[in-house]
């Protein structure tokens, strides 16, 4: 078994862009005549709760790390939809590159009337629908962040998946809907036949479907919904799951011990696709920035 390091891969695509960001701020000056500003990410959080507040501090890091400009906007949990809503549209409005707003929104506020309203040229999660729509025709999109570094890290470590068999369990618009999309899409990296299952499978047929799989993708948010005896021996494992343990420790959608012994690569938790996730934050960003001022690279 093999690790599929996002640690090490997110940061090398951080360290890759900050250089690419450098070079383009250093000859903007020769290549269209006047110098430009840096990058610029706004994220939007409001309340307080404990997942979302380690998330916003990872995606702030990885800013700094690739020449980034980041601000953090807070708003009290008690914020009114008509305020948030007011914000942004203020943010479409303004000099940030993209911004997010960091899911989940308190109850009384509907998540999806908020990124509905977001502009699709700064929807850096990929979240919008006029993304999400033209990403599933294979037009050029802002992708979801955390399938788009799903692809960067199978990319990086050459596994192929054109003609595999993918089951994918979860079926989410962050993240089990959209990479069953993209995989089975035909670019470089997809042409796969994907099989979209969730906890809603019935037992036998989602074991006989994973047993069968080249890849398998677990998006549920549940501990242990893939174990050793439902894969065959090679599979590549990618967790997308966060959860705690008894004991308090981050935990995946894996059974982690057993599967890593029968898996041919896998994802750990944490270090695995949770990296990769700002990976896909940070490239959208980079990628909306150069498309306002530079025409190719
Ligand atoms: N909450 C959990 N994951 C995400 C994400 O990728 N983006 C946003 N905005 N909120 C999240």
């Amino acid at each position: 078994m093999r690790i599929l390091d996002g640690k090490m891969v997110s940061d090398s695509i951080l360290s890759e862009t900050s250089g690419r960001i450098e070079r383009h701020i250093e000859t903007s000056k020769e290549t269209i005549g006047y110098t430009v500003k840096r990058p610029a990410m706004a994220i939007v959080i409001v309340g307080s709760n404990p997942a979302s507040e380690t998330y916003v501090r990872a995606k702030m890091k990885a800013c700094e790390k690739s020449g980034i400009d980041s601000k953090l906007i807070r708003f009290d949990e008690n914020i009114t939809a008509y305020d948030l809503l007011t914000e942004v549209k203020q943010l479409n409005k303004s000099h940030f590159d993209g911004f997010i707003v960091q899911l989940p929104l308190p109850s009384h506020i509907d998540a999806d009337g908020i990124i509905n309203e977001i502009s699709a040229y700064k929807d850096i999660d990929g979240f919008h629908p006029l993304n999400f729509g033209k990403m599933s025709i294979g037009q050029k999109a802002m992708r979801p962040a955390t399938p788009y570094g799903i692809l960067k890290l199978l990319q990086y470590y050459q596994i192929e998946t054109k003609g595999k068999k993918v089951v994918v369990i979860g079926r989410s618009n962050l993240v089990g809907k959209p990479i069953s999309i993209m995989l089975g899409n035909d670019f470089e990296i997809g042409r796969a036949t994907v099989t979209s299952c969730d906890i809603n499978t019935p037992k036998e047929l989602l074991d006989e479907e994973t047993r069968r799989a080249d890849i398998v993708i677990v998006a549920v948010g549940k501990r242990n919904i893939l174990t050793a005896d439902m894969i065959k021996e090679g599979t590549v494992v990618i967790d997308v799951g966060i959860n705690r343990d008894e004991g308090g420790k981050l935990v995946g959608d894996v059974d982690f011990e057993n599967v890593s012994k029968k898996a041919g690569w896998i994802t750990p938790v944490p270090g695995g696709v949770g990296p990769m996730t700002v990976a896909g934050l940070i490239l959208n960003t980079y990628e909306s920035w150069k498309s306002k001022y530079f025409i190719n690279e």
